[in-house]
């Protein structure tokens, strides 16, 4: 059976919400308690089986670079100490996964981002984490649900929620049709990038995670720049859609929009709670 076994993550863009904090610190690298964004979803792609992690930076970027790399002095330091204990995680990640690195060089869209991970994905169907939406789950965690889909269509995959239709002009919107009697899985018939609402044609937004096959790649070599003049992947999904090979899947679980300051306030609330939980 296919499988996915290499994430990419785009991790290039300016995170200009965030200023002045994102002025030399990449927006992926703000922590929500004490983890960075990105960690978070390295080790959502982990939970679903990948090891082989593929990460789009760009200038002033390497922080993401340094976090996901050893570092003595500081392991010298705390060995042996009572802090030793937070750095498990993030050294089990390190010792399990490969981490792989290219630049953005122009920053021309998320479609440019997906197209300059293609050395390091090849020819293979992959994953992709928009690190700033981050989701959670009591059960799979989303990325674990959307190779499930793939599996059994094995085709392109995007993540919906509904939004307010106030909202459209911040996502890509797709339109599709529901199948196989589910209530969650939808054949993309159309998708537009952040549209007005009164041209949305419908309220079922793509957050940031996608499975895409690679015939992706090609695609978005001739794709046009679009919406804000740039190469968007939503236009390149839209030619995989007219082919009937977009899947749109509504997950199960909860996603916070960490690009956002009340996001990024309202993930940390959450996780904080959660937290006190344990
Ligand atoms: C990107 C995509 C958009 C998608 C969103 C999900 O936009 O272009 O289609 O809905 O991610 O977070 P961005 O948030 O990077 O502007």
């Amino acid at each position: 059976m296919k499988t996915i076994k290499k994430c990419l993550f785009p991790a290039a863009g300016y995170g200009t919400r965030f200023l002045p904090a994102t002025k030399a610190t990449p927006k992926e690298m703000l922590p929500i308690l004490t983890k960075p964004l990105i960690q978070y979803g390295v080790e959502e792609a982990v939970e679903a089986g990948i090891s082989t992690m593929a990460i789009i930076t760009g200038r002033g970027k390497r922080a993401i670079e340094d976090h996901f790399d050893i570092s003595y002095e500081l392991e010298h330091q705390i060995k042996g100490g009572s802090k030793e204990n937070l750095l498990t995680d993030i050294r089990s990640l390190i010792t399990n996964c490969t981490f792989s690195y290219t630049r953005q060089v122009q920053m021309k869209g998320l479609g440019h981002a997906i197209l300059t991970g293609e050395t390091l994905i090849g020819d293979e169907a992959f994953a992709v984490i928009l690190a700033d939406d981050l989701c959670t789950n009591k059960k799979d965690n989303i990325l674990q649900q959307m190779i499930k889909i793939y599996e059994r269509y094995e085709c392109s995959v995007v993540a919906i929620e509904e939004v307010p239709l106030d909202e459209t002009s911040k996502y890509g919107i797709i339109a599709g049709e529901l199948i196989d009697g589910s209530d969650n899985v939808y054949r993309v018939s159309d998708m537009v990038e952040k549209p007005e609402p009164k041209d949305a044609p419908t309220n079922m937004a793509i957050i940031g995670r996608y499975i895409l096959t690679p015939d992706i790649f090609d695609i978005l070599k001739t794709t046009q720049a679009g919406k804000g003049g740039e190469i968007q992947i939503t236009d390149a999904l839209l030619t995989q859609a007219k082919q009937g090979k977009v899947i749109a899947y509504k997950f199960e679980g909860k996603r916070f929009d960490c690009g956002s300051v009340d996001g990024f306030v309202e993930a940390t609330n959450w996780f904080y709670e959660k937290r006190k939980e344990l």
